[in-house]
C-alpha cells in the first residue's frame, strides 16, 4: 500500500523548480499521471493535447489552423506547439516547477525544452517514460471517457465511472475524443513511433530518463512516480 502513504503525505514538493516531463506512447496513461501529481505537488499540469484541443474548441486561430492536423492524428508544427508551452511555463503559478504532459514529441522540441529550462534558470528536468504494451494501449485509448467539467479520466473497460456515462465528481455527462477512432489512433501510434520513441535516446544519453511500468494499476504507477521525484 505504497501509494496510499504516497497519497496522504502532506505538501509534497517537487525539488527547486524543476519540470517533470511525462513521456509515453498514446494511452501509456500521461494525462492520468500527471494529473494525480500535479494535484499531489500542487503545481501546474501542461498537458499541449489539451491545451490545442481547447484552442480547436474555442476556434481561435491556432485552433483553426490545427485542428485537421489533430484529427488526422498528425504532430502540430514544433513551432507552434514550442511557443505555447513556453508562454504557458512563464506564468507565475509555474515558479515551483510544472508538469509536462505531451511535451516534448520529437528531437527538435526536446532541444527546444532544453534551452528553455536554461534560459528559466530551472534546475533541470526529470523525464518519465511510462512503458504499457500495444494491446493495452488499444484498449485504454478506445475505452477512454472524458468529464468536459472536471476533465476527470474514465475508462469503460478498467476504470469505469459508478454510473455509466456521467462523471462521479461533479455528475456531468462523459465525452469522447475524437481522436479515438481506430483509424486516427493508428495514425497517432504510427506518429509515436517514427518521432517520439527515438526522442528517447537524448534523455537516455543525459541520463535523465527514467521508465516507469505504466501496466499497474494507476495508483501504484503514481506511487512509483513519486518514489523517482523523491529520490
Ligand atoms: P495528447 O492529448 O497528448 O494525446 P496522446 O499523446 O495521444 O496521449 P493520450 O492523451 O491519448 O494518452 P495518455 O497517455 O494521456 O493516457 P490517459 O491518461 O488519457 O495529444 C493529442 C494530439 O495533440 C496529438 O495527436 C497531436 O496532434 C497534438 N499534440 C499534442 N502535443 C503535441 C506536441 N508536443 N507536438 C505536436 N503535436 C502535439 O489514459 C488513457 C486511458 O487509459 C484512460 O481511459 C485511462 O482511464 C486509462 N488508464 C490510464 N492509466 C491506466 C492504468 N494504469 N491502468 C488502466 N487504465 C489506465
Amino acid at each position: 500500500m505504497g501509494a496510499v502513504l504516497h497519497l496522504e503525505t502532506p505538501c509534497l514538493r517537487l525539488p527547486k523548480a524543476r519540470a517533470l516531463v511525462m513521456l509515453g506512447p498514446p494511452g501509456a496513461g500521461k494525462g492520468t499521471q500527471s494529473r494525480a501529481v500535479a494535484g499531489e505537488f500542487r503545481i501546474p499540469d501542461i498537458s499541449t493535447g489539451e491545451m490545442l484541443r481547447e484552442a480547436v474548441r474555442e476556434k481561435t486561430a491556432l485552433g483553426l489552423e490545427v485542428k485537421s492536423v489533430m484529427e488526422a492524428g498528425g504532430l502540430v508544427p514544433d513551432e507552434l506547439v514550442s511557443g505555447m508551452v513556453e508562454e504557458r511555463t512563464l506564468r507565475p503559478d509555474c515558479a515551483r516547477g510544472f508538469i509536462l504532459d505531451g511535451f516534448p514529441r520529437n528531437l527538435e522540441q526536446a532541444l527546444f525544452l532544453d534551452r528553455m529550462l536554461q534560459k528559466q534558470e530551472r534546475d533541470g528536468a526529470l523525464v518519465v517514460n511510462i512503458i504499457a504494451d500495444t494491446d493495452a494501449l488499444l484498449r485504454r485509448l478506445t475505452g477512454r471517457e472524458i468529464c468536459p467539467v472536471c476533465g476527470s479520466i474514465y475508462n469503460v473497460y478498467l476504470r469505469p465511472p459508478q454510473k455509466p456515462g456521467f462523471c462521479d465528481k461533479d455528475g456531468a455527462p462523459l465525452t469522447r475524443r475524437n481522436d479515438d477512432s481506430q483509424e486516427v489512433i493508428r495514425k497517432r501510434l504510427k506518429e509515436y513511433e517514427a518521432q517520439t520513441r527515438p526522442m528517447l535516446d537524448h534523455y537516455r544519453e543525459m541520463a535523465l530518463l527514467h521508465d516507469v511500468d505504466g501496466s499497474q494499476e494507476p495508483s501504484a504507477v503514481t506511487a512509483n512516480i513519486f518514489r523517482l521525484v523523491e529520490g
